[in-house]
Formats: C-alpha cells, sequence, structure tokens
C-alpha cells in the first residue's frame, strides 16, 4: 500500500497552511520547561479568556514538569503537561451550558508517576502492540522492551508517556493558542534504532478543536507511530455504553490471543464493528463473538475509509445522549484503535476522587495499524534519515 506521509512539505501545507505559517513565525516565545514568559504564570490571570497559563505541576525523577492551560473565546480549556505530552482535562460545554471535563486523570503529576493505563498520554515511539517485541529492519533486527506479555505495547515501559519534554507556548493568535514539546529518543531507547527527534503540537481552536500535530525526523531507520491515549466520556453517566459511535470503516484487523493482529483485513458487515451508522456502545459489546471475546469488549485497530491517502478527513463521530456532547474525530492516519476501556476495574482513583471503573471511559487512538513492523502488507511505520513523519488529528467539540 502506498505511503504519502513522507509527501514534500508543499502537500502536508495544503489544509493547515496557514495555522502552520502562524505557528512558525509568531508563536515561539520561550525555550524550555518553564514556559513563554509572555504567559500568565499566576492563578488569577487564568481567569482570563484567551490564554496559554502556565504553572508549576511538580517533581518527576527527571526534572520538574509544567502544566499548560489553553483557553479559547468559548471559555474551553485543554491542560497539557510537558510531562509525557499528557492532556490532563479537556472541559467543555454540554447541551445547556454547563463545562465538564471530560477526559480521565489524575490532579497532580504524581498520579501519572505511578501505574496507570496511559491516561491522556502522548504515545511512542509505536503506539498499539509490535507482537514478540521484535522486529526486522534492513536485516538487523530489533529487541524492544517488552511491557504486555510477550510484545511490546505502547513504546515500552519507559515509552514517550514517561518523558519530560522542552516545552513552547504558542500564544493567542488569529483565533488559535497552544504549547509544543520537542525531544529527541536517544538511539536504543526501549530498543528502538535512531535518534528521534519529534515535535507534538497541541493547538486550541476558537471553533473548539482540538488539534494535535507530530512531526519527526530520525538520523537512522527506524518506525514511528505517535498516538494520544486521551480516555473519554463525554456523558453523565459512569460508563460509555449509552454513547453513540460511528466509524468510517468497512474492515477492521482481528486479533489473536495476544491482540496481535492475524493480519487479516475482515469486513465489519453483519459484525458488532459495523458502526458505519451511529451505534450505542453498549447495543452489541456482549455479543456472542470471537473478537469481542478476545478484546474483552471493543480494542481494534479499524481500517479508516478514506476519501484521499493521509488527507486531514473526518472518520469518526461520538455523540452522548445524557450531556448532548458531540465529538468529531479527524485525522490524516489510516487506521483507529477503538477501546471501550475494557481493562479498567476501579483500582485508579482520579481527579475529584472518582475511582475508574470498568468501561467508564473509551479512547479513540489514531495511528497506522497494529504490528506494522511486522506485516509487510500494512501501510508501511517505517522512517528514514533525510524523510519527516507528520500526522496530525483533531477533535472537535459541540452540542446538540
Ligand atoms: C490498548 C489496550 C490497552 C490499553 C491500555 C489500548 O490502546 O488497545 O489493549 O489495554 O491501551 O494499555
Amino acid at each position: 500500500m502506498k505511503d504519502s506521509r513522507f509527501a514534500p512539505l508543499n502537500d502536508w501545507l495544503a489544509p493547515g497552511a496557514v495555522l502552520f505559517l502562524f505557528v512558525l513565525l509568531f508563536s515561539f516565545t520561550s525555550c524550555g520547561t518553564s514556559g513563554s514568559e509572555e504567559a500568565p504564570a499566576t492563578a488569577e490571570e487564568s481567569s482570563t479568556a484567551d490564554t496559554v497559563q502556565v504553572r508549576s505541576y511538580g517533581e518527576t525523577p527527571d526534572g520538574s514538569a509544567t502544566l499548560f492551560t489553553l483557553r479559547n473565546v468559548n471559555g474551553m480549556e485543554v491542560d497539557v503537561t510537558n510531562y509525557g505530552g499528557i492532556i490532563t482535562a479537556i472541559r467543555v460545554p454540554d447541551n445547556r451550558g454547563a463545562m465538564g471535563d471530560v477526559v480521565l486523570g489524575f490532579a497532580d503529576v504524581k498520579g501519572y508517576l505511578g501505574e496507570h493505563p496511559y491516561f491522556g498520554a502522548l504515545i511512542g515511539r509505536y503506539g498499539n502492540r509490535i507482537g514478540g517485541g521484535v522486529f526486522t529492519l534492513d536485516g538487523t533486527t530489533y529487541e524492544l522492551d517488552r511491557n504486555d506479555g510477550d510484545n511490546a505495547l505502547h513504546g515500552g515501559p519507559k515509552g514517550f508517556h514517561r518523558q519530560l519534554y522542552e516545552a513552547k507556548t504558542i500564544n493567542p493568535e488569529a483565533g488559535v493558542r497552544g504549547v509544543s514539546l520537542r525531544r529527541v529518543s536517544p538511539d536504543g531507547e526501549e530498543g528502538y534504532p535512531g535518534n528521534l527527534d519529534h515535535t507534538v503540537r497541541y493547538l486550541l481552536t476558537d471553533e473548539n478543536e482540538l488539534r494535535i500535530e507530530y512531526e519527526a525526523t530520525t538520523d537512522a531507520p527506524t518506525v514511528v507511530n505517535l498516538t494520544n491515549h486521551a480516555y473519554f466520556n463525554l456523558g453523565n453517566q459512569p460508563t460509555i455504553l449509552e454513547h453513540e459511535l460511528m466509524i468510517e470503516a468497512e474492515r477492521f484487523t482481528p486479533v489473536d490471543e495476544g491482540l496481535i493482529p492475524t493480519g487479516e483485513l475482515k469486513n465489519v458487515a453483519g459484525t458488532p464493528f459495523d458502526f458505519r451508522e451511529p451505534h450505542a456502545i453498549g447495543a452489541r459489546i456482549g455479543e456472542e463473538n470471537e473478537q469481542l471475546e478476545l478484546g474483552l469488549g471493543y480494542d481494534h485497530n479499524f481500517v479508516l475509509d478514506r476519501k484521499t491517502d493521509y488527507a486531514l478527513e473526518r472518520v469518526a463521530t461520538l455523540y452522548a445522549p445524557s450531556s448532548g456532547r458531540f465529538m468529531e474525530v479527524l485525522t490524516t492516519e489510516p487506521g483507529l484503535q477503538f477501546y471501550s476501556g475494557n481493562f479498567l476495574d476501579g483500582s485508579l482513583t482520579g481527579k475529584d476522587g472518582k475511582s475508574y471503573e470498568k468501561r467508564s471511559a473509551l479512547c479513540l487512538e489514531t495511528q497506522h495499524w497494529p504490528d506494522s513492523p511486522n506485516q509487510p502488507d500494512f501501510p508501511s511505520t517505517e522512517l528514514r534519515p533525510g524523510e519527516t513523519y507528520r500526522s496530525t488529528t483533531v477533535y472537535r467539540f459541540s452540542v446538540r
């Protein structure tokens, strides 16, 4: 399958040219983990509309973390920390105008230092599973740090979700504000080859869109698959079973017992995996179905039906009847992992003292398909010196 991720800059600029130029020319105001000198730094200033607020978020083994609150003219807010590129909160209104936080997470950085299932995190160097924790590239076999039985999951035990990033604020201008995080993942980190210089920009627009832009280059052949692992619950119910989900996918990648794709692309027609029309998640999750049994629910990669290869397109929608909140997912990626929070078990207590029960939230992870480095027929995740990896995902919020 043709992979045009490494298209010339002009191709990539087309949909986001104005935004990109704006970011490049006007927005970078400071370096280091303490954020922008121009960004307000006190709690009082944080109440002002349209800001990037910067504050200390506590200590990590690698240094002090910072929390950035992006706020748009509608009062929508996104909190992001440079520890693990984690989105710690997304506050959006329901259909009566009441603001609510729609993602799982912890109240402070300490929560994220402990064991947790990647709440809100930046995932890399390879999002999702690599079977057997091993792959061969240009004749060399790379052994990865295994952290999911025999497999490598989400970049390994100290993946990007546990790294501290250099941060720059992108101050409000032309309806956009944000934060840019950068780090070089050293050659050999978690077993992956090549120094990977990567940047992730979190941008909040006045259209209530959280836009995440990923970019990476390498000095040796490697594999890359970056995503975000936000756990969403848009409603006022303890589980996401009422949520109505639509995914533009005619096929998905069935898995084996280790949740590694078998290599088959299976048609969704006539199965509980057919989300081409919106369906309540709870409606079919309990059906007798081998794939639902293997995943303990939905935990599968959907093969997105793309109108244009690797253009930014709407691929999924999520609606919570209890709140009227509606979220659209747009991406340049060929796949979407829909994970229905099956492994949440109430053992973790998050913000507001809430314990996170089974299926209390779901993930819609935009990505290349799992185990691609071992699946020659899947779109390639290889990145070579001289190429630039680029990927964009937008979560757009509104009400009905
Ligand atoms: C995976 C799940 C996993 C979860 C948390 C998801 O992306 O698909 O299998 O349990 O992440 O690690």
